[in-house]
């Protein structure tokens, strides 16, 4: 017999539609049902309704009465280091005094001193923590979470960190999209030989990435001191040969092309975005690129926000998402991140909620099956301890989800 849910008293759902990312006045324009109820078999939705659910499909069903509460999707965390070693608090002094996240980088610290952390640390050690992460994120209302490498450059450590996120997608209820991002920053063993290193990411990694199936997407650290537009195209141009998805990181600080770049090869998300141009801008509309905005690493680093109204204005679709990481922002808290886009990008709730739900599952090419609540989708959702969609806008700070539902079953519970 089916595995049925049925969740009624729904005081307000609140979803996007559609199977694919929604761009310009769309992102805005999400259902809002009041007194609705839902039915899922399998883990998938089956039915939506207004009112009491017929008694033929509460027989023999798991029943939540979600009390007249807010439902929305589950949430999808769309950019995340979520595996490295150790932490980075002895840069906060540093930060405080004004010392730049790049030149932190250049003086060999930042990325490079959590590489060699994570170079240390063991694969089981570092699974244990990202499943503590996991575990957090999933109370917040993750439920799809993203995750790149990056934090070990040579090859033995790349592998590992991969190696972990393919043990925590089978061990625990958050589904994980894996990124290979070799290209994070220069390994110092490779200091005197870029050349060197990029042939070993094109030849090698990527190549094997794609072959072991270890990761979907491919991402580069395209900045200043870091890979440059040109480096950034040589490595996703291989990424794309080899069948992996590619993803940028670019305009974090400078805009040196890399916007641009994401546009031109079609990649799937661009990411951070806070220096990106016009130029830039235009190109991700045409590239049908999603842009992924991360306003906690604005918050954090103390720069300027992205800007979200001129990316909507210009048909580019926007997520939103955490970068939970352990130097540019060491929160995993996605309502964190809702709160500071609804108030720094001076983007509507329902924007908002479109982009850590159905604009983030097409930033992880997931769209056609999570990011929204509508028959077909899977059942992955949060019930708020919210009335409205508003609410949780409005009581920033601490953690508003009481329930999460995975695949039609509560896998947290408040
Ligand atoms: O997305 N900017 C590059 N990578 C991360 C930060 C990594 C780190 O500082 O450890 C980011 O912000
Ligand atoms: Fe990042």
């Amino acid at each position: 017999m089916a595995n049925r849910l049925v969740i009624s008293n729904i005081g307000l759902l609140a979803t996007p539609l559609g199977k694919t990312a929604r761009a310009g006045a769309d992102q805005g324009r999400i259902s809002l049902r009041t007194g609705a109820y839902l039915a899922a078999e399998d883990g998938v939705i089956t039915a939506l309704g207004n009112g009491i659910p017929p008694r033929e499909l509460l027989e023999g069903a798991r029943h939540i009465d979600a009390g007249g509460r807010l439902v929305t999707p589950g949430l999808v965390d769309a950019h995340t280091h979520l595996v490295f070693g150790g932490w980075r608090e002895h840069e906060l002094a540093l930060k405080r005094r004004g010392v730049s996240y790049l030149d932190i980088l250049a003086q060999g610290g930042g990325i490079l001193s959590t590489v060699r952390q994570t170079r240390e640390a063991s694969q089981e050690a570092l699974t244990e923590k990202a499943a503590q992460a996991l575990a957090r994120m999933l109370c917040l209302g993750v439920t799809t979470c993203e995750a790149k490498s990056g934090y070990g450059l040579d090859q033995a450590t790349e592998l590992k960190q991969l190696a972990a996120v393919r043990t925590l997608a089978a061990r625990q209820p958050v589904e994980l999209v894996s990124t290979y991002l070799g290209a994070h920053a220069l390994p110092p063993e490779y200091k005197d030989d870029r050349e060197g290193y990029l042939r070993l990411m094109t030849r090698e990694m990527i190549p094997m990435v794609s072959r072991e199936g270890l990761a979907e997407f491919c991402d580069v650290f395209c900045e200043t001191g870091v890979f440059t537009a040109a480096e950034a195209e040589e490595i996703l141009r291989a990424a794309q040969a080899h069948g992996l998805k590619a993803k940028i990181h670019t305009d974090e600080i400078d805009a040196i092309g890399g916007t641009e770049l994401a546009g031109w090869l079609q990649a799937v998300s661009a990411e951070h975005l806070i220096a990106a141009t016009d130029r830039g801008i235009d190109a991700l509309a045409r590239g049908g690129t999603v842009a992924v905005l991360l306003p906690a690493t604005s918050f954090y680093l103390g720069k300027p926000y992205a800007r979200a109204r001129n990316m909507i204005a210009a048909g580019v679709p926007v997520a939103a998402a955490s970068d939970y990481n352990p130097g540019s922002c060491p929160s995993l808290n996605l309502q964190l991140v809702m709160n500071l886009a609804c108030w720094n990008y001076k983007m509507s709730p329902e924007e908002v909620l479109t982009a850590v739900t159905l604009n983030a599952a097409a930033a992880v090419c997931r769209a056609d099956r999570l990011g929204s609540l509508e028959p077909g989708k899977q059942a992955d959702l949060v019930i708020w301890d919210a009335p409205n969609l508003d609410y949780i806008f409005y009581r920033f700070g601490e953690n508003l989800v009481k329930t999460v539902i995975k695949a039609g079953m509560p896998v947290s519970e408040k």
